[in-house]
């Protein structure tokens, strides 16, 4: 059989999703495609989803601008993607439609695969930066996945406290600003930047000083253009261990093919090639 898949969203003509699928699909022992349908702003979104529904393709991801317009189109949505309020992945069962948010959990399995026992750890203090849609999904995701003690760190603190309402009771999350964060580094064993503070072309922006970071933290920087963030590069110089952004997106489409077709298929060194073609754009 011949998979057929897709990706909506604008701009999305230099996805890397395309490459990750079809090495997917080829280290799977699969046939099939995984190709771009691009969706113009004022385009009739519902019209064109219909239209790919209709193609009975298997299944398809969802990119910005679309997370939140696909999910009424829907037959069905995964719990998780519905406190998310974001779906980023639809499957197509026998004829329902079902969508399904893979970021957050990609975003865990990601740092899993840099920290291989973090799930013997479910009791470490955990500083999530940032309060947009990417917060959202690795804040769901961590406490899905049983951790106890995340803290959001914002500018906006309203927008931390409206994500910290998705946690379960067992879990503790206090509200801090960026400020208030800075000064209690030491106090996290894994740091988190969820923003896009640093991205190209602000390449020399951090959103907050790592000062008192302690040398056994991890911070990651879900940025990955550049690679090494000012952010990374600063938690480098003070002796902390880093983790890339890049490695989201692979772990996020590694769900997502497994939620297509079963396999879970391993990334090996798709990490390094990934980084690869990154440094090279
Ligand atoms: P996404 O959906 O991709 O996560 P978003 O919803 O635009 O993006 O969220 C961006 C997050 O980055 C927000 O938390 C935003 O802070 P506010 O809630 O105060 O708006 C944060 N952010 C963006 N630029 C920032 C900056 N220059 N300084 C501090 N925080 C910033």
């Amino acid at each position: 059989m011949d998979y057929r898949f897709a990706l909506i969203g604008y701009p999305i003509k230099h996805s890397l999703s395309p490459w990750i699928h079809e090495r997917f699909l080829r280290k799977a022992g699969l046939q099939g495609t995984y190709t771009i349908r691009e969706i113009d702003l004022e385009a009739d979104f519902e019209q064109q989803v219909k239209q790919l529904m209709e193609e009975k393709i298997d299944g398809f991801n969802v990119t910005v601008p679309y997370k939140q317009k696909i999910m009424p189109l829907l037959d069905e949505i995964d719990p998780l993607a519905k406190k998310i309020g974001a779906v980023n992945t639809v499957t197509n069962e026998n004829g329902k439609w079902v969508g399904y948010n893979t970021d957050g959990v990609g975003y865990v399995r990601s740092l899993e695969s840099k920290l291989p026992d973090l799930l013997q750890h479910l009791s470490q203090r955990i500083l999530l930066i940032g309060a947009g849609g990417a917060a959202r999904g690795i804040y769901s995701a961590l406490d899905h996945t049983g951790f106890t003690a995340i803290d959001i760190a914002n500018r906006t603190k309203e927008k931390a406290v409206e994500i910290a309402g998705l946690g379960s009771e067992s879990t503790v999350t206090n509200i801090l600003s960026l400020q208030e964060a800075a000064e209690r580094m030491g106090d996290y064993d894994v740091i988190i930047q969820t923003t896009s503070v640093g991205m190209k072309p602000n390449v020399g922006k951090s959103i907050l000083e790592l000062g008192h970071v302690k040398p056994t933290s991890i911070v990651s920087d879900i940025v990955y253009q550049p690679l090494v963030t000012k952010l990374l590069q600063d938690a480098r110089q003070l002796g902390a261990s880093i983790h890339f952004g890049h490695t989201m997106l692979l772990y996020q489409a590694q769900y997502a093919f497994e939620i297509w077709t079963n396999i879970k298929v391993p990334i090996d060194n798709m990490d390094d090639e990934l980084q690869l073609t990154l440094e090279g754009r």
